[in-house]
């Protein structure tokens, strides 16, 4: 892989700070580092490899024209400063969802369809956490079987929110009044039946991203799930309840087997042996775990499933940095 002029939008994030950490584990060709923050961090530094790099501004960035941008600064950011970046010939990668549901960019995971990537495409939507860690494990399933309706109950980590909602927790842990109130209750010992603002239809933002983002990554309009994000006092990673329901019949041992085959995914379902997906063991794992696999009750071409990932890595840092990879192993920077 060619060495790349990298920036980070939002390096001193929850996200950007895992990005900057595993493009050193994963060895990524950096030729320069580019990190960049909110005015108020600008000039400070922060460790990267065995030295430190300062924060510059969003200008200073943009004006050494990186080759790749690593959005994680929230929509409002990349709204004003994507197209910037773009027009200078940066290819941007972004994390919020500003541009995911926008029919001129794509929206990727690389294992599923970074075929859909083409040399065009300077700025590219990485989804949303529980979408990702879900679609993993749809791909091989709907690619058999066809999923005709779904439902996923999600149980997010506060990571997902950001460091200010980690530091609620904490504060609350610690038996501290809260310095900023991130959710509107208690998050310790509560979950909340509510992640991002509430749409008129009764659905969550984003319950809804996980219905849209679906459809448009797997190619797919017939797939219609239904969601209920649920926010709870966790920091390793999400989980999902999903229930799928097929239109073909399904034999276990094959779903197991695909499941298994998919790069990216780990089957953990030995129930006898307490062995089955947990936020505290996929903390700080690139992989999307899925355990408890069942055939529903009611209708044998049902399938109940328990997805985990770690909501920072896979859900968000991983997946940007693989997008990064995947067009850089396409040549796209010669
Ligand atoms: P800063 O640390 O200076 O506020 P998180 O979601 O974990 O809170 O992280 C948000 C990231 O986005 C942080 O790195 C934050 O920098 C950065 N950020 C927020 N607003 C801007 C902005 N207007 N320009 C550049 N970076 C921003």
């Amino acid at each position: 892989m060619k060495s790349l002029r990298v920036a980070i939008i939002g390096a001193t994030g929850l996200v950007g700070r895992t990005i900057l950490q595993i493009m050193e584990e994963r060895s990524f060709p950096i030729d320069e580092l580019i990190a960049v923050a909110s005015e108020r961090s600008v000039g400070k530094q922060i460790p990267f490899q065995s030295s430190t790099v300062q924060i510059v501004g969003l200008d200073d960035a943009l004006a050494s024209k990186p080759d790749i941008a690593l959005f994680s600064a929230g929509g409002d950011t990349t709204l004003k400063w994507a197209p910037k970046f773009a027009a200078v010939g940066t290819t941007v990668v972004d994390n919020s969802s500003a541009w995911r549901m926008h029919k001129d960019y794509k929206l990727i995971v690389p294992e599923v369809n970074g075929d859909a990537i083409s040399k065009d495409d300077l700025i590219i939507a990485n989804p949303n956490c529980s979408t990702i860690q879900l679609v993993m494990v749809l791909k091989p399933l709907h690619d058999q079987y066809q999923i005709s309706r779904g439902v996923v109950s999600t149980y997010q980590s506060v990571t997902g929110t950001g460091q200010a909602a980690v530091a609620q927790m904490d504060d609350e842990r610690a038996g501290r009044t809260p310095a900023q109130q991130v959710y509107p209750h208690q998050i310790d010992k509560n979950c909340l039946p509510h992640c991002d603002t509430f749409q008129e239809n009764g659905y969550t933002r984003e319950e809804m991203k996980v219905h849209r983002e679906t459809k448009k990554i797997m190619r797919d309009d017939s797939i219609s799930l239904s969601c209920t994000a649920v926010r709870v006092p966790v920091v390793g990673g999400h989980g999902e309840s999903v229930f799928l329901e097929f239109e073909k019949d399904f034999e276990m041992a094959d779903v197991r087997s695909m499941l298994s085959d998919f790069p990216g995914v780990v089957l953990q379902d030995d129930p006898e042996s307490f062995h089955y997906p947990m936020p505290i063991t996929a903390h700080g794992k690139d992989d999307v775990f899925v355990g408890r696999l069942r055939r529903d009750l009611s209708n044998p071409r049902g399938l109940h499933l328990w997805i985990v990932s770690d909501n920072l890595r896979k859900g968000a840092a991983t997946n940007t940095i693989q997008i990064a990879e995947y067009l850089n192993n396409q040549g796209r920077w010669g």
